[in-house]
C-alpha cells in the first residue's frame, strides 16, 4: 500500500482555516454515517482546534450530522482531571460537546484524572472494547477523522520529541512522562494515529513557521520531529495551515 501525498490546504486567517476544516469533518462524518452509520473522531487539545470546536457548536450545524451516530475520542490528554481548565476533554466540551447534540455515552474522554499507567489501561480497554472487531482481527482502530495539532517543537498529540512512544508498533495507548514538561501525558500511538483514514493537522502562526517548513520539506527525523512518523497507512493527510504558518514553504 503506497502512502499518499500530504494535501496542504492554506488559509488567510483563523476563521477561513476553521470553516474549511468544519465543512471537512462534515463530509466526512456523513460519509462514515451513510456507509456505517458511525463516525468515529479522536480529537486534539492546544489552541488551534479551539475555533473548530466553537464552529461546530455552532446552531448552524446541529442538523448538519446525525450527532447521535458521533463517537468521540482524544488523541492525547494531560493528567489532569476533566475539570481542569488544562484537560482537553474539558476544553471540547466547554466549547461544543457541552452543548448535547452529541450523546454522553458516545464521548469516549482519556481519564487525566487516574494514575497514568492506570489512565493507558482504562483508555486501552475503551479503545478495545469500542473497536472489538478491529482488535478481534489483530488490527489497530480505524478512526474516520483524527485531529492534530504541531508543536513549536515539532510533536504532535503527545508524542513529543526524544520520547520512544514516536517509535511504537504494537500498543495502541502510551501514559508516559514527558521530561520538557516535567508531568505525564497519555497519548495516542502511531499505531492507531497511522490506521486513520483521515488526518488532518491544525497549524497556526508565525510562531510555526519554521518548524513547520523543517517538517514538511526537511530531512525525515521523527526523533526531532515526531509530527514527521505520521503518515497514514491506507488513509489521507491534510495539513490546514494559514498563511504566517504557511510564509516558509
Ligand atoms: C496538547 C495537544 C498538542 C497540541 C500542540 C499544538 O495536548 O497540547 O494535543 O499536541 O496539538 O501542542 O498546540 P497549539 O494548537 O496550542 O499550538
Amino acid at each position: 500500500m503506497t502512502k499518499k501525498t500530504p494535501v496542504i490546504k492554506r488559509y488567510p486567517d483563523t476563521k477561513a482555516l476553521a470553516q474549511a476544516v468544519v465543512d471537512l469533518f462534515i463530509e466526512i462524518a456523513n460519509e462514515a454515517i451513510e456507509a456505517r452509520d458511525v463516525f468515529t473522531v479522536a480529537l486534539s487539545g492546544g489552541t488551534t482546534p479551539r475555533s473548530v470546536y466553537e464552529l461546530l457548536a455552532d446552531e448552524r450545524y446541529a442538523e448538519a450530522v446525525d450527532w447521535s451516530k458521533v463517537h468521540v475520542f482524544w488523541g492525547d490528554e494531560r493528567s489532569v482531571p476533566p475539570n481542569n481548565p488544562n484537560s482537553n476533554y474539558w476544553m471540547a466540551e466547554n466549547l461544543w460537546l457541552g452543548r448535547g447534540n452529541i450523546p454522553e455515552i458516545n464521548i469516549h474522554r482519556m481519564k487525566g484524572e487516574l494514575d497514568a499507567e492506570l489512565a493507558e489501561m482504562d483508555y486501552n480497554r475503551v479503545l478495545h472494547d469500542f473497536f472489538a472487531d478491529n482488535a478481534a482481527a489483530g488490527k489497530p482502530p480505524r478512526l474516520d477523522l483524527v485531529l492534530l495539532g504541531m508543536g513549536d517543537d515539532g510533536h504532535t498529540a503527545s508524542l513529543f520529541p526524544g520520547t520512544a512512544a514516536i517509535h511504537e508498533t504494537e500498543r495502541w495507548v502510551i501514559a508516559h512522562f514527558i521530561e520538557k514538561l516535567k508531568t505525564r501525558r497519555i497519548t495516542l500511538t502511531p499505531v492507531v494515529l497511522n490506521a486513520a483514514a483521515n488526518v488532518v493537522f491544525l497549524v497556526e502562526g508565525e510562531g510555526k513557521a519554521v518548524r513547520l517548513k523543517e517538517v514538511l520539506e526537511g530531512p525525515e527525523q521523527p526523533d526531532v520531529l515526531p509530527a514527521q512518523i505520521i503518515a497514514p497507512t491506507d488513509g489521507n493527510l491534510y495539513w490546514f495551515v494559514d498563511e504566517a504558518a504557511a510564509a516558509d514553504l
